[in-house]
């Protein structure tokens, strides 16, 4: 069974804010495995649980027409509102129920999203939609890795208590398969591979990480569990330790992090 999270405006409405875009490499990597052995027009992308179009983005330079597609109507009408290109079509959709022809995409992708899909019925779809050497392309990220010159351990070990202690247990199952870097998944796709990279270091803020925080299912059930004061509590928590690990760091003073890249890609 696929597992739904992310339902509430006020949610896709955070995750809009906070959550990041993926690098234009990673983008780079998928258009030239799909050109190796696809010689043929790109007419079509499938972006499957697009989220507000974080990665639809990426594809939309290449092909004629991207089909950016997600279970949950909040985070498709919040994406209708952003300034995405014009041949990028939002639809609510589920990845297990493709709404396209057979053989009509060339590139059915899907970021930091396809472990909460019914990845058997979704691989079947993929290749009902895939048009002779089209591709499947899977991502997704890591949490950040700070990148302090002296307290990079100090903020992990905050960092890991919010995760693990407090928020470990409200996450679904499908976070083990990112916590495992998707190593769990295997393609039923020819041509199978697996690549990662680390981004280049990011600048952000103590408040922009928070604001990221908030954007995690695990925390949003959470806080559905113990009420909203005590989702500040924790929050406070993880930002006081960072503090002091840091002399004081003010919430807007800058904060390097980097986050690995994994990608499995397969033809048909
Ligand atoms: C972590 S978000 C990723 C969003 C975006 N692709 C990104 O790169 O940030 C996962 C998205 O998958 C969607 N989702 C979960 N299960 C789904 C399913 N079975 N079919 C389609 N979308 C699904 C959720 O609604 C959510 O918007």
């Amino acid at each position: 069974m696929a597992q739904k999270y992310f339902e509430g405006v006020a949610h896709a409405n955070l995750y809009a804010k906070f959550r990041p875009s993926p690098p234009q490499n990673l983008g780079n990597e998928i258009i030239s495995y799909l050109k190796k052995k696809y010689t043929g027009d790109l007419n079509l992308c499938l972006d499957v649980g697009c989220g507000n179009g974080q990665s639809s983005n990426l594809f939309s330079p290449y092909f004629q027409k991207v089909i950016a597609t997600d279970a949950s109507p909040a985070q498709v009408e919040v994406a209708k509102t952003m300034n995405h290109p014009p041949n990028i079509n939002f639809l609510v959709g589920v990845a297990e129920e493709l709404p396209v022809k057979d053989g009509s995409v060339q590139l059915v992708t899907a970021s930091q999203a396809c472990h909460w899909f019914d990845l058997a019925t979704f691989f079947e779809e993929t290749k009902r939609v895939l048009c002779p050497g089209g591709i499947v392309a899977l991502s997704g990220y890591t949490f950040p890795k700070f990148l302090h010159p002296t307290k990079a351990n100090d903020l992990q070990r905050a960092f890991d208590l919010l995760y693990y202690e407090r928020t470990g247990s409200f996450w679904g199952k499908g976070r083990e398969l990112v916590d495992n870097e998707y190593f769990d998944i295997i393609l039923p796709f020819k041509d199978f591979t697996r690549e990662e990279f680390w981004t280049k270091p990011i600048t952000t803020t103590m408040s922009e990480f928070v604001g990221y925080i908030t954007t995690w299912s695990g925390f949003q059930n959470y806080c559905k569990v113990h009420g909203s004061n005590a989702g500040e509590e924790i929050l406070e928590e993880f930002t006081s330790s960072c503090r002091k690990a840091c002399e004081n760091y003010e919430e807007n003073a800058q904060l390097l992090i980097t986050r690995k890249y994994f990608l499995l890609m397969g033809r048909v």
